[in-house]
C-alpha cells in the first residue's frame, strides 16, 4: 500500500512539474485566444528578493510570483503587485521608466484575467517573447520558464487556470551571461521585459499541432505539405483547403498523428513584385485554423540566387527590431510598416533583420509588403563555443525560429551566426548548427554573416571554414569606417573563393543626421554618402555579387556607441536618423537599388 501511494504522489508531482510543457503553438494569431496585453502591475527587483530569501534559497512560497495579502494588519508581506507601478505590456521596460533605462536585472510583473473555462478545451498561455530570463506562474503555480529573448514560447496552463478570477506573474531578467546567446558584448540595447504580445490560448483536447505547406523544392505546379495532430492517433481526419486553388484535401492520419499530401496545382507564384498570399484553411474533426501562405521556390545555381526559378538581385538593408520615433523594442504591426516602408522607399525586395529572430509582425508585413528576409539567431560575436548548454539554448532558439515561420514564404535564408571569430570549437558549434537547420527546414538557404577584416595590399579575400556549410557566401566589411578610408575602395578589389552566390551582409558608416562638412570629414553626412558611393561602386564589381544589406535602415540605441553630441548612445549608422529623417546617403543606395531594378 505505501509503496503505491508513494508512487502515485511521485508521478502526480512529475506531471505537475511537467504539465505545462506543450509545443509551440504554431499559428497561434489563427487560434482562438485573447491578448493578455496591456497594464501590468511591476516591482523592480535588483536583488531577486523576490525569488530567493536571504540566504540565497529559491523561495518555495513567500515569492513576489504568490502576490500573498496580509492575513492580518500584524502579517508582514513587504510587496505588494497589486498596488505596484503599471506598464503598457508588451513593451521593453528601458523606455518605459526612467529608472530603467540602462537596468540589468530582475523586474517582476504581474496581471489579472478573468475566464470561463470551456469543457473539453485546454488553455495555454502565450509570449511572443519577453528578454531574457523568463518564469512564469499563474495563480501562485510555477507553469515554466524560458530562455531566450527573441522566440516566443508557451506553458499549458489547463490545470491552474479557474473559472473566474486568476493572476498569472512574471519574472523576467535580462542581466547579459557570458554564456548566453547573445553573450554579454552586443552593439544593440539590452532591452528587457516582456516584449511582445502575449495571450490566453484556448485549445480542443485534439488539436491541430503544427503543419507545412508549400512548393517542394524546385517545383512550380505541385503543393505539398503536412499536418500533425497533437495525438498519435491514427485516421483521424484532416482537411487542407485553398480555395482560390479550387483545393480540398481530404486527409488522414498515420499512426503518429501525421497526414502528408501532394497535389497539383498552378498557383500564382509569390515574388516581390507580385505578393501573392493564398487563404489556406486546416480544418479538423474540432478545429479550424486559417493562414495566409505564398508560393515561392528558393534556391542557388552556381552563384545565382533563383526566386522561381529566375535569377535575383537582393537589394536589401539590414534592420534592427527598434521602434520607429518612439524608440525601444518594436512589436506593433504598426511598426513593422513604417520601417518596411523606409525600405520599400529605398527599392528593397529584401531585408536582414538583425540580429535576433524579430516579432512576427515584421515577418508577415514583410510576406504582404513583398520582401525576402534573412532571418537570423543572435550567435553573436564571442559566444562560449565549448559550453554544450550554450549550444542548446542556440539550438532552441534556431529550432523556435525555424518552427515559428516555416510557413511565412517571405523567409528564404536563415542565418545561424554574426561575426564570429575563427576557431576549431566555433566551427564545431556553428557546423552542428547548420546541419541542424536543414533537420529542421531544407527548402531554404543557410547562411551567417562571416568577416572580412583585412586585407592583403589591395586585395580582401574571404577564407572561412564555415563555407563548406553555407548556401550563400556572405560577410560583413567596413571599408571606410573600421579599416581604410573611402578612397581606398577605389582601389580594392574581393576574392570570394567560392562557387556560391555572394551577399555583402554589412557595410556602412555613421553619420549625424543634419551634420554637414567635407566629404572627408566623419559624422559628417557627405561622409557616409561618400562611403556609400565608394563602397557600392567597388562592391559591385564582386563577381557572383547576388545580394546586399547594408548596415542599416535606421539609427539604433547601443550602450557601445558613448560619445556625446554625435552619438549619445544611439549608433548612428542608420540611412534614416532615429527620428525619421533620410540622411544624403539614403539616396545614394536608393538610386543604385533603382539602377538595378
Ligand atoms: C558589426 C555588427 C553590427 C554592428 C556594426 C557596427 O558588423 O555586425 O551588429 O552594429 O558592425 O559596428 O555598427
Amino acid at each position: 500500500m505505501k509503496k503505491t501511494l508513494f508512487s502515485l504522489l511521485f508521478f502526480a508531482c512529475l506531471a505537475s512539474v511537467f504539465a505545462a510543457e506543450m509545443p509551440l503553438i504554431s499559428n497561434v494569431y489563427g487560434r482562438d485566444y485573447v491578448l493578455l496585453n496591456g497594464k501590468w502591475n511591476y516591482i523592480i527587483d535588483p536583488l531577486e528578493n523576490g525569488y530567493y530569501d536571504y540566504r540565497l534559497q529559491p523561495f518555495k512560497d513567500n515569492g513576489f510570483f504568490e502576490n500573498k495579502k496580509p492575513a492580518t494588519p500584524s502579517d508582514l508581506v513587504e510587496y505588494d503587485l497589486d498596488t505596484a507601478p503599471i506598464m503598457d505590456i508588451p513593451s521593453d521596460w528601458n523606455t518605459k521608466d526612467a529608472r530603467l533605462f540602462f537596468y540589468e536585472g530582475t523586474v517582476w510583473f504581474k496581471r489579472d484575467f478573468t475566464l470561463q473555462k470551456q469543457a473539453g478545451k485546454r488553455y495555454a498561455i502565450y509570449f511572443g517573447a519577453a528578454n531574457y530570463d523568463a518564469k512564469v506562474w499563474v495563480n501562485g503555480k510555477k507553469v515554466g520558464e524560458h530562455i531566450g529573448g527573441y522566440t516566443p514560447f508557451n506553458f499549458d496552463v489547463t490545470d491552474v487556470v479557474k473559472d473566474g478570477a486568476n493572476f498569472v506573474v512574471v519574472k523576467v531578467d535580462n542581466k547579459r551571461q557570458r554564456d548566453g546567446v547573445p553573450t554579454v558584448n552586443m552593439d544593440w540595447w539590452n532591452y528587457g521585459g516582456i516584449t511582445r504580445d502575449v495571450m490566453l490560448v484556448a485549445l480542443p483536447e485534439t488539436t491541430i499541432e503544427d503543419y507545412f505547406i508549400q512548393l517542394p523544392k524546385g517545383k512550380f505546379d505541385v503543393i505539398s505539405g503536412w499536418v500533425k495532430i497533437n495525438k498519435s492517433a491514427a485516421n483521424q481526419q484532416v482537411t487542407v483547403e485553398i480555395p482560390e486553388l479550387k483545393i480540398k484535401q481530404n486527409l488522414k492520419t498515420d499512426e503518429t498523428g501525421r497526414a502528408a499530401f501532394e497535389i497539383k496545382a498552378k498557383p500564382i507564384l509569390w515574388s516581390p513584385e507580385n505578393p501573392k498570399l493564398y487563404d489556406v484553411n486546416i480544418i479538423s474533426e474540432n478545429e479550424k485554423i486559417s493562414d495566409k501562405i505564398g508560393f515561392r521556390t528558393i534556391e542557388t545555381v552556381g552563384k545565382e540566387i533563383r526566386l522561381n526559378g529566375k535569377k535575383v538581385f537582393l537589394r536589401g538593408i539590414s534592420i534592427h527590431e527598434e521602434a520607429p520615433f518612439r524608440q525601444g523594442r518594436a512589436c506593433t504591426k504598426e511598426d513593422a510598416r513604417t520601417l518596411l516602408n523606409w525600405a520599400k522607399e529605398l527599392g528593397c525586395n529584401y531585408v536582414r533583420l538583425a540580429h535576433y529572430p524579430h516579432n512576427e509582425f515584421m515577418v508577415r508585413s514583410a510576406e504582404e509588403m513583398g520582401f525576402m528576409v534573412w532571418s537570423e539567431i543572435p550567435v553573436y560575436w564571442t559566444i562560449s563555443w565549448g559550453n554544450e548548454a550554450t549550444y542548446q539554448n542556440a539550438e532552441n532558439q534556431l529550432h523556435d525560429m525555424i518552427y515559428r515561420d516555416k510557413n511565412r514564404c517571405a523567409v528564404v535564408i536563415w542565418s545561424i551566426a554574426n561575426e564570429t571569430p575563427h576557431s576549431d570549437a566555433r566551427d564545431l558549434f556553428l557546423g552542428k548548427l547548420a546541419k541542424y537547420a536543414r533537420t529542421q527546414d531544407n527548402t531554404r538557404l543557410i547562411s551567417m554573416a562571416m568577416e572580412v577584416a583585412s586585407a592583403k595590399g589591395n586585395v580582401n579575400e574571404l577564407n572561412d571554414n564555415m563555407n563548406e556549410y553555407v548556401d550563400v557566401a556572405s560577410f560583413n566589411q567596413y571599408v571606410g569606417w573600421y579599416r581604410g578610408t573611402n578612397e581606398d575602395a577605389r582601389n580594392f578589389v574581393w576574392n570570394i573563393p567560392y562557387n556560391k552566390p555572394v551577399i555583402v551582409s554589412e557595410f556602412g558608416g555613421g553619420a549625424l543626421y543634419g551634420l554637414h562638412g567635407d566629404k572627408t570629414e566623419r559624422w559628417t553626412e557627405e561622409y557616409q554618402e561618400e562611403l556609400y558611393i565608394r563602397n557600392l561602386e567597388m562592391l559591385d564589381k564582386i563577381d557572383g555579387l547576388a545580394g546586399l544589406s547594408p548596415w542599416i535602415l535606421v539609427d539604433f540605441y547601443s550602450p557601445r556607441r558613448a560619445l556625446t553630441g554625435i552619438q549619445d548612445y544611439f549608433n548612428r549608422k542608420g540611412l534614416v536618423s532615429s527620428s525619421g529623417n533620410k540622411k544624403k546617403a539614403f539616396f545614394v543606395l536608393q538610386k543604385f537599388y533603382n539602377d538595378k531594378k
